[in-house]
This record gives C-alpha cells, sequence and structure tokens, in this order.
C-alpha cells in the first residue's frame, strides 16, 4: 500500500511540468474610456505557455473627464488570481504652440503604457513587462468633440517573453 501512495507521488510530480514556461500569452486585448461617461474598460485573456487555460482579465477603473486612460494597479485576474496585472501610463505632452488647452479637441497629448505580468505559483513565479507605443495609443470619436477617448489601437494577440523567474 505505502508502495502504491509512494508510485502515485511520483506520477504526479513527473506530471507536473518541470520547465517554467517562457512567454505569456495576451488574446483579445482592449482598453478604451467609455465616451461620455467617467469610467474605462480595460480588458484581456492572459495564459502562460502553450497548454495552459487562459485566465480573463478586466478592470473598470474610474477616468477624469479629459478622456484620458488611468493606470490600473496590480490587480488579479477574475478566474485564476495566480495572475496579476498591472497598465501605468506614462503621458508625454507635444510641445505644440497652438496655444489650445482643450486637450480633448486637439489631442495633442500622447501615451505610451507598461502592462505588466505576473504569474505566482507554487513551484515558480514568473514576471514580465510589455511597452506599448505611442501610436498604439489613439483618439477616437474625433468628430464628437465632447466624446473624444483615448483607446489602446494595437495587437489583440501577442506573447511577451518571460523576464523573471523567481
Ligand atoms: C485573438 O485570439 C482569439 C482567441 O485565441 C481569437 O478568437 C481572435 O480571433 C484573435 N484575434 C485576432 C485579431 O487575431
Ligand atoms: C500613473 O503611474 C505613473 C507611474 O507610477 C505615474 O507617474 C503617473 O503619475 C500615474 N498617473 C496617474 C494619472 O495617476
Ligand atoms: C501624438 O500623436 C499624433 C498622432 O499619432 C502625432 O502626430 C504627434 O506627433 C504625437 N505627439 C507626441 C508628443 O508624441
Amino acid at each position: 500500500m505505502r508502495f502504491l501512495v509512494l508510485l502515485l507521488i511520483l506520477h504526479l510530480a513527473s506530471a507536473a511540468p518541470t520547465q517554467p514556461p517562457s512567454d505569456f500569452t495576451i488574446a483579445n486585448l482592449y482598453a478604451e474610456v467609455v465616451p461620455h461617461s467617467s469610467s474605462s474598460r480595460y480588458s484581456f485573456d492572459l495564459s502562460t505557455g502553450s497548454n495552459s487555460i487562459a485566465t480573463s482579465c478586466v478592470a473598470t477603473p474610474q477616468t477624469e473627464s479629459n478622456g484620458e486612460l488611468v493606470n490600473v494597479t496590480r490587480t488579479p485576474c477574475d478566474d485564476d488570481p495566480r495572475y496579476t496585472w498591472a497598465w501605468t501610463i506614462i503621458t508625454t505632452t507635444a510641445g505644440s504652440s497652438s496655444g489650445s488647452e482643450d486637450r480633448e479637441q486637439d489631442a495633442t497629448t500622447n501615451a505610451t503604457c507598461n502592462i505588466e505580468y505576473w504569474f505566482v505559483g507554487p513551484r515558480f513565479s514568473l514576471y514580465a513587462a510589455h511597452h506599448v507605443p505611442a501610436d498604439q495609443i489613439v483618439w477616437t470619436n474625433q468628430q464628437s468633440p465632447t466624446g473624444t477617448v483615448q483607446a489602446y489601437a494595437g495587437p489583440a494577440n501577442f506573447t511577451v517573453p518571460v523576464e523573471s523567474v523567481y
């Protein structure tokens, strides 16, 4: 009996992956301030490696009235809290001398972002960060000045190499 239990333990141990995954996989990435509202919505599906089950990661933080995307502090994913993520906005203001103070209409404020991903497991933990360049954060709904908002316009699906295993 004891031998069988030992065999079972050995079997379970060998069935677990021995190498940590080398990538985070991101699918269906979406981020946009909701026009005419004070909220925004960020969502994507996150997994590691090729055979892990993706978890849905969603946040709906309050925004300022200027239509800009806001920071999301480290937040657990919905289906699997071993995964957490954060979205940090880095604002760059154009050196434009237009004199206009209305950023919603002339959209001279651009943003780049860093998205960070963590997986914390019993055997290993993983971290990666992904930079979103300025041309992937756009102002949309331009035809309606009061509804102009920032949105993510980069790829929906991509992988990010794991930066550290700890
Ligand atoms: C992204 O991946 C999802 C799920 O894997 C798929 O349903 C969707 O069509 C893909 N989107 C694009 C733009 O390739
Ligand atoms: C977002 O986070 C960055 C880095 O911590 C910080 O510099 C920036 O001021 C924050 N932005 C807002 C609107 O809180
Ligand atoms: C902001 O983005 C617009 C459109 O992509 C671009 O023309 C402009 O040069 C950018 N400004 C800055 C400060 O990056």
